[in-house]
């Protein structure tokens, strides 16, 4: 395929087709730019707005793959823009960039992605166990390696949403997103579950309030994962087993009254949890349709190779949701 791909940097030029517009609605409109070698798709998207379209909406930060803040749709599929290089992309013909289907549009590309933020709430926190008198004496608990090395790979998740933008239960059924956590929050549900210290119950959550069983792990969401972590087979398949597990299996039941292991379930760890604000609401607005690329519309040629100064962009910047699960102060 590489050989296939014609590099921008051979005709000069890279025809970017840009999704403008707002939750009232909006077109793609092409730009024409002066394509340099070694770029990746938020380089192009800055001299667009360097130079053509000062008002363009894009959010970035970090622009090394880490934030999670720049995702779009590029040429129809879910990625982060400052991780795809142009030279992946064939520019023989326009390269579209869309923003992310699944959340309410704010402006040009740039969605509204709190809703997710509201379902990250509803997730009761981890409640580590007592200490044993041994590791009272020691200061601090012991742990298999193991057993912290289960949920590790949970962690590198950047909140990107762009498994939760994939996901076809809500893709394309706005209703399902009352029911529904999500591919992000079953990794998060299960980055808890499999802590060794955590003494909460989330397995009937998941099941009757979070829509669990409406997963039927196509994987999608794994595909798009900029950070490789395996979402079905390492989270959203042992979180299944549990809560079947939980709900008809005697042995497993007895097992857990015989070790007297038992963990509190979502209403009880709310009870003794500190308020955590609102329960999740419906975003505003719904799943927007988002016209398919054509060749006609506005299109916008810049003839010069202009140096961007990415800090002086008028991009819209991202506050960290303090409620975030991410949120490396937490
Ligand atoms: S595997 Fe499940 S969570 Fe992931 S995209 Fe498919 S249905 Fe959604
Ligand atoms: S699990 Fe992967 S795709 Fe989903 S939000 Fe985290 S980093 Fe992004
Ligand atoms: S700007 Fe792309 S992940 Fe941070």
């Amino acid at each position: 395929m590489a050989e296939e791909i014609i590099r921008s940097t051979q005709s000069g030029k890279v025809t970017m087709r840009l999704w403008r517009g707002d939750e009232e609605g909006g077109d793609f409109v092409e730009y024409v730019m002066p394509a340099q070698e070694g770029e990746v798709v938020l380089d192009v998207i800055h001299r667009v707005q360097a130079t053509a379209a000062p008002d363009l909406a894009c959010r970035w930060n970090c622009k090394a793959g880490k934030c999670g803040s720049c995702s779009a749709e590029i040429n129809g599929r879910p990625s982060l823009m400052c991780m795809t290089r142009m030279d992946t992309l064939d520019t023989t013909v326009p390269v579209t960039v869309a923003p992310m289907r699944s959340f309410p549009i704010l402006r040009d590309l740039v969605t509204d992605v709190s809703y997710n933020y509201e379902v990250a709430k509803r997730i009761p926190p981890l409640a580590p166990r007592e200490k044993t008198a041994d590791e009272v004496e020691a200061g601090g608990y012991r742990m298999a390696q193991i057993d912290v090395e289960r949920s590790q790979e949970f962690r590198k998740c950047i909140e990107c949403f762009l498994c939760q933008n994939v996901c076809h239960v809500t893709r394309d059924h706005e209703e399902n997103k009352t029911a529904y956590a999500g591919p992000r929050y079953f990794i998060r549900s299960a980055e808890l579950e499999m802590h060794p210290l955590d003494t909460n119950d989330r397995r009937q959550l998941l099941q009757e309030e979070q829509g669990l069983s409406m997963c039927n792990i196509t994987k999608c969401c794994t595909e798009v994962c900029p950070e490789h972590i395996k979402i079905t087979d390492n989270a959203i398949i042992p979180l299944k087993e549990r809560v079947v597990d939980a709900k008809y299996d005697p042995v497993a039941w007895l097992g857990r009254k015989i070790r007297n292991r038992t963990k509190k379930t979502a209403s009880e760890a709310a009870a003794l949890a500190p308020a955590q604000g609102p329960a999740a609401v419906m975003p505003p607005g719904g799943v927007h349709g988002i016209p398919q690329p054509h060749s006609g519309g506005t299109t916008v040629v810049v003839e010069e190779l202009v140096d961007v100064d990415v800090n002086v962009l008028s991009d819209v910047t991202e506050t960290p949701d303090p409620t975030s699960p991410n949120n490396p102060n937490l």
